[in-house]
């Protein structure tokens, strides 16, 4: 039996790149004749059936915000057996036959969970987290631009720590990933990197900022992922001042959601509108319960048990590339 109408949601931190997804999302929908609904604030608008209609007019000129026009939010009662109860009956008073969500690891479990009680509701998914951090896709949406913004913002820091010779320990978002971190890192050229994928000690890093200060740096850039063992950027700093490290005066920079916001860039959007337009194609041909991906630039399909079990191990030879050219 061929679907009718679908519904479209965003969950989770929003990703720049969301927009365009939803733009592709809904005008491939409407070419093939399907009716879309937009849902508002990710599982939570599902579940308090907060809805809009959506048709060519309500995604024009959206293709280069970031954010999301559907707006998100992180359901704690969709986590409930009740939350989903109230989900499935907005599902079903409206007529909608199949879902997309666009979100990351949690929106993908949220998804699971449903499933698991509701089989008659197919869902797939499209990658939108600034983190990279889902198997089963090279890119996800917002990765791109998060990592332009913290190399832009990292070069800025760069100007401002060689006019006063000082060292900068910046700390980028990934939360328990390092991609974020390592490819800002070389981008800007880092003296190091560290991230949870990789264990750096406090003495390694001082022995590789003596390093540079004994090839005559005048300043150095450490780029820190939020989820580092060491506990963050401030922590790493409070622990080389404490090992008597006095070669540079020490700051510290806290990017933050910067990287969340902010205009996509031309790959992302148009990876985004490759993954909706997938997605959508997906239901139709009778797909549920995968994430849509991007792997050597041909679209692929991952159960979203496995895209939420682990990501994509970290590239070990990029990781060497900072020890040699930082
Ligand atoms: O998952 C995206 C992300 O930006 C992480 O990098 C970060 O740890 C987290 O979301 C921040 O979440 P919130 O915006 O809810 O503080």
């Amino acid at each position: 039996m061929s679907i009718k109408k679908i519904g479209l949601l965003t969950s989770g931190g929003d990703a720049p790149g969301m927009n365009a997804c939803i733009r592709a999302v809904v005008r491939t929908a409407l070419h093939h004749h399907l009716e879309v609904v937009g849902i508002k604030r990710g599982y939570q608008g599902l579940i308090e059936g907060d809805l809009i209609q959506m048709d060519t007019e309500s995604v024009s000129n959206i293709l280069q915000l970031g954010g999301t026009i559907l707006r998100s939010a992180r359901s704690d009662e969709f986590r409930t057996l009740e939350g989903r109860a109230r989900a499935y009956k907005t599902i079903k008073d409206q007529g909608i036959e199949g879902l997309v969500v666009i979100g990351g690891d949690g929106t993908f479990k949220g998804s699971l969970a449903f499933m698991e009680t509701y089989k008659d509701v197919p869902i797939l998914g499209c990658p939108g987290t600034i983190d990279n951090d889902l198997y089963g896709t090279d890119y996800t949406i917002g990765y791109d631009t998060a990592i332009n913004t913290a190399m832009n913002a990292i070069d800025n820091i760069k100007d401002t720590a060689n006019s006063h010779d000082r060292l900068f320990f910046v700390e980028v978002m990934g939360r328990d990933a390092g991609f974020i971190a390592l490819r800002s890192g070389i981008a800007t050229g880092a003296e190091a990197v560290l991230m949870p994928e990789s264990k750096t000690s406090v003495d390694q890093l001082i022995t590789i900022l003596k390093q540079g200060r004994a090839l005559k740096k005048n300043a150095s850039i450490v780029v820190v992922a939020e989820g580092d063992d060491v506990g963050g950027a401030f922590k790493l700093a409070d622990a080389v001042k404490e090992k008597g490290f006095s070669d540079y005066e020490i700051k510290v920079s806290i990017l933050g959601h910067i990287q969340r916001g902010g205009r996509p860039t031309c790959m992302e959007r148009v990876r985004a509108s490759q993954m909706g337009m997938a997605a959508v194609e997906g239901l139709i041909n009778q797909r549920k319960g995968e994430m849509i991906g991007i792997i050597h630039d041909e679209i692929v399909f991952t159960p979203f048990e496995q895209a939420t079990k682990h990501h994509s191990q970290i590239n070990k030879a990029m990781l060497d590339m900072v020890k040699i050219l930082g």
